[in-house]
């Protein structure tokens, strides 16, 4: 069998004051399109997987909004988290479940959040780390080719070779700046798209030789997945689970990586400036999402979420300008991380 799990608990407090704690990123028709990215998600994975076996964790908070947003899922669908303990856990949590039904299972685990445009050939690129996840024990990533030395993705050292699936030489998470810059000019280097592919049991060994205290953990709940006892193990399990994602527990650690390169657009829509290049601008480099005109602005970024609302923008260069419901904020682009903070100096729990 194969199953889809996505990961959709993240907050976005980098898209404050559009995105907030109750209605996060992925819950939010980011790119405009008349979909959330969850939405838009969902339907990218239908392609290669059925319904039924398409798995979502989140926060348990928001496990409404899923069922809102996705109306076919059943309850045993949505895979609730007491706490956000990263993603190491959250894909444990997954893999133990999945076992239990079907051990011999091959597992995709994809952001909630993120834009792939091409999906023909993204499908095509999965289908090969698939079908490469059915015969080997392989732990799989999709790989994207680099354009700037980004300090907040992985990068994948491949060992060139026959065939799309590369041997995987090295794995850095979150190298520091000099590094990535070295990264970028070698050549050798892709992004992890954060996407990966691997059959069950193969997860399971790497987590019970690399993290044996979240491989413990959840091999606890034994016999307690899909039955009614699972959230209550649940909920005592993550209060003493470590923090830390797959990247820093599995993917740096193990021997058996490999990469396929994706030749597909692809954006994690990290940040507001992460949007803007995502988007067609006009002669000046402006994007607007809404009724918006610009007059002597350069590089502006505009999303509204009152399309009825006539803005005009004059005379600004390099700036972003969003507003939601009670809140409008103007600021300089650059330092896309520095709105994280934002939220807080204005009202506590946004
Ligand atoms: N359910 C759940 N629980 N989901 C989570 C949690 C959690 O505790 N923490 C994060 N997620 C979700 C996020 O919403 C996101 O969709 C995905 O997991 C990845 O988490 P991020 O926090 O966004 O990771 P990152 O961007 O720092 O790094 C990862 O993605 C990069 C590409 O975007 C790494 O895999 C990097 O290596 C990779 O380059
Ligand atoms: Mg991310």
């Amino acid at each position: 069998n194969l199953y889809v799990v996505f990961m959709a608990g993240g907050i976005g407090s980098r898209f404050w004051p559009y995105s907030r704690n109750a209605e996060p990123k992925q819950f939010l028709d980011v790119l405009g399109v008349g979909e959330s990215l969850l939405q838009m998600t969902y339907k990218r994975f239908l392609k290669i997987v059925a319904p039924e076996n398409i798995l979502i964790v989140t926060n348990a908070d928001y496990v409404g909004k899923v069922k809102e947003q996705l109306p076919d899922l059943n309850d045993n669908q949505i895979l609730g988290e007491p706490l956000g303990r990263n993603t190491a856990p959250c894909i444990a949590y997954a893999a133990y479940k999945i076992n239990e039904r079907d051990p011999d299972s091959v597992m995709v685990v994809s952001p909630a959040d993120h834009a792939i445009f091409d999906e023909d050939h993204f499908i095509d690129t999965l289908k090969v780390a698939i079908e490469k996840a059915e015969q080997t024990d392989s732990l799989l990533t999709i790989g994207i080719n680099p354009h700037k030395p980004e300090t907040q993705y992985g990068y994948i050292q491949f060992i060139e070779g026959e065939g799309r699936v590369k041997k995987v030489k090295t794995f850095t998470e979150k190298p520091h700046e000099e590094l990535a810059e070295k990264f970028l000019e070698s050549g050798d280097f892709l992004w992890n798209s954060g996407i990966f592919v691997w059959n069950v049991k193969s997860i399971i060994n790497s987590f019970e030789d690399h993290a044996p205290d979240i491989a413990e953990t959840f091999s606890e709940g034994r016999g307690l997945y899909d039955t009614p006892e699972e959230s209550k193990f649940i909920e005592k399990s993550y209060s003493h689970c470590k923090n830390i994602s797959i990247d820093y527990a599995i993917m740096e650690k193990s021997e058996n990586v490999y990469v396929v390169k994706g030749d597909f657009r692809w954006s994690d829509l990290g940040s507001w400036n992460a949007i803007h290049e995502m988007k067609e601008t006009d002669e000046n480099g402006n994007v607007a999402d809404g009724k918006v005109t610009f007059l002597n602005a350069n590089n502006c970024y505009v999303k509204t979420c009152d399309s009825d609302k006539v803005i005009l923008v004059d005379g600004l260069e390099n700036y972003l300008i969003t507003d939601c419901k009670d809140v409008l904020l103007i600021t300089p682009k650059g330092d896309a991380a520095k709105i994280k903070h934002y939220a807080k100096k204005v009202k506590d729990n946004w």
